[in-house]
């Protein structure tokens, strides 16, 4: 009988990515995939650093998991990704019964890796300067969306930040590469790519910079809808903007991390940029593409946010007036910079700064969303809706959540879907028929 494997993911796309790819070396090593980790002989967790929150709520599901281990000694239990890369051996330590730890840059030969963690702990968190896995192919779920990891790794360095330091060094994938995936995501049947990276819009290969490629990927026959995320504010060219206002299947939505809205904060954060220049670009960007929808990370309690520093990430954020925006209590990361700045601002008034910018920005996203009742938008339809499966959801063009009546549409169709109500979340739609494309109409 085969062996099973099941994966769960935390964090950011790129980890959904990497699953994907995971699934793909277990896939040619002959493992079939469990639904369940009850059924599995192998259980990995696919795990995220950005923020202490994140690494403890693995080791409570760690603490969950053991109990298969107990019942059936045989199953492997692993960490893989960036918790395992940021705490490596400690991990091993920490949880006895774990008996893999495994890094972003180590999932190539993860079979193999599996085998000889039958036998004695693994440990297997080498970062490499040009791993990036472009010839191997992920196992992708199925729906309409498929991701595709066109870089990895970072070399902002933001004081911030984990990322470079457990994703290693920046590396694009060769655009043969990445063109052939966008090809063949379409031959599987997917009607939309996300392209992802973690300053996405730094990719290049040769000539070919991060505008070219959405060019080319624009060309791909059978693609109706491409994403990317996440780009950096210092890293968007004219040309890059100029893209993605041209292409005909480039999304009309750009999340663009403005993570501090003082000067003084960005400075610190080692952003290298300034308000000025963000607010510069949002402008071009907004100038170049009508119904832009704008989204964004911020930071609130970063070491030395001054009253007046957060007054200005306050005033920044209902300036732009963003479709949604990401806020984050600072938590310190061991490894990065700014971990070993003292911190400044207690946890009672993150939560204050939290609270406020959640809840200004919960009105704007509203007063957006209420210009677009009585309009129509177009919807990518994704299935049933999770509260109630009589209704089915899907993403508009600015990659927001509709809600409709369903009648006889199926997943991969398009429909026009005339807005009714609104929340600031999700558009609903009140069934009136619209027209459908069906997704076996060719297009495109
Ligand atoms: N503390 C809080 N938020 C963080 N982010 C990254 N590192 C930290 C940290 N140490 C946020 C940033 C980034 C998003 C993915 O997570 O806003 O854009
Ligand atoms: Fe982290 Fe900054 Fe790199 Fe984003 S750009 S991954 S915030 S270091």
């Amino acid at each position: 009988m085969s062996r099973r494997i099941y994966i769960e993911t935390y964090g950011c796309q790129m980890n959904v990515a990497d699953s994907e790819l995971m699934l793909g070396r277990f896939r040619s090593a002959g493992y079939e995939r469990a639904e369940l980790p009850g059924e599995a002989d192998v259980i990995l967790l696919n795990t995220c650093a950005i923020r202490e929150h994140a690494e403890q709520r693995i080791y409570g599901r760690l603490g969950e998991l053991s109990r298969y281990k107990v019942r059936r000694p045989g199953v492997v239990l692993g960490v893989a990704g960036c918790m395992a890369q940021h705490l490596k051996g400690r991990l091993l330590e920490r949880v006895p019964l774990v008996d893999i730890v495994v890094g972003p840059d180590a999932y190539r030969d993860l079979p193999l890796l599996i085998d000889q963690a039958r036998e004695e702990p693994v440990l297997a968190t080498r970062l490499s300067r040009d791993e990036t896995y472009a010839d191997l192919a992920p196992a992708r779920a199925d729906g309409v969306r498929a991701w595709i990891s066109i870089m990895r790794g970072c070399d902002k360095f933001c004081a911030f930040c984990i990322v470079p330091y457990v994703r290693g060094r920046e590396r694009s994938l060769p655009v043969g590469d990445v063109i052939k995936q966008v090809e063949h995501a379409a031959a599987e049947g997917f009607k939309e790519v996300v392209l992802l990276g973690q300053t996405v819009n730094a990719y290049r290969d040769g000539d070919v910079d991060f505008a070219e490629l959405l060019r080319r990927a624009d060309r791909v026959h059978g693609i109706e809808r491409i994403r990317f995320t996440s780009p950096h504010p210092a890293d968007m060219t004219d040309r890059a903007v100029e893209a993605i206002a041209t292409c005909a299947k480039v999304c009309p939505h750009v999340h663009l991390p403005l993570q501090s809205g003082s000067d003084a904060v960005l400075d610190r954060m080692r952003r290298t940029y300034t308000i000025a220049h963000y607010e510069t670009l949002v402008a071009k960007l907004r100038a170049a593409i009508p119904g832009l929808s704008l989204t964004t990370d911020i930071i609130v309690g970063f070491p030395g946010e001054t009253e007046a520093d957060f007054e200005a990430t306050r005033a920044a954020m209902l300036r732009t007036r963003y479709d949604a925006a990401f806020v984050f209590k600072y938590s310190p990361r061991p490894g990065a910079r700014s971990a070993e700045w003292p911190e400044t601002v207690d946890e009672a008034e993150k939560t204050r700064r939290i609270s406020l910018l959640i809840e200004e920005q919960k009105q704007t996203s509203l007063e957006i969303n209420d210009a677009a009742i009585g309009g129509e938008v177009e919807v990518l339809v994704e299935g049933p809706a999770r509260r109630d499966p009589k209704q089915w959801f899907g993403k508009t063009l600015q990659f927001k959540t509709a809600v409709f009546p369903h009648r006889d549409e199926n997943v991969g169709d398009t429909l026009r879907m005339r807005v009714a109500e609104v929340s600031p979340y999700t558009l609903f739609g009140d069934g009136v028929p619209a027209a459908i494309r069906t997704a076996e109409d060719v297009t495109v």
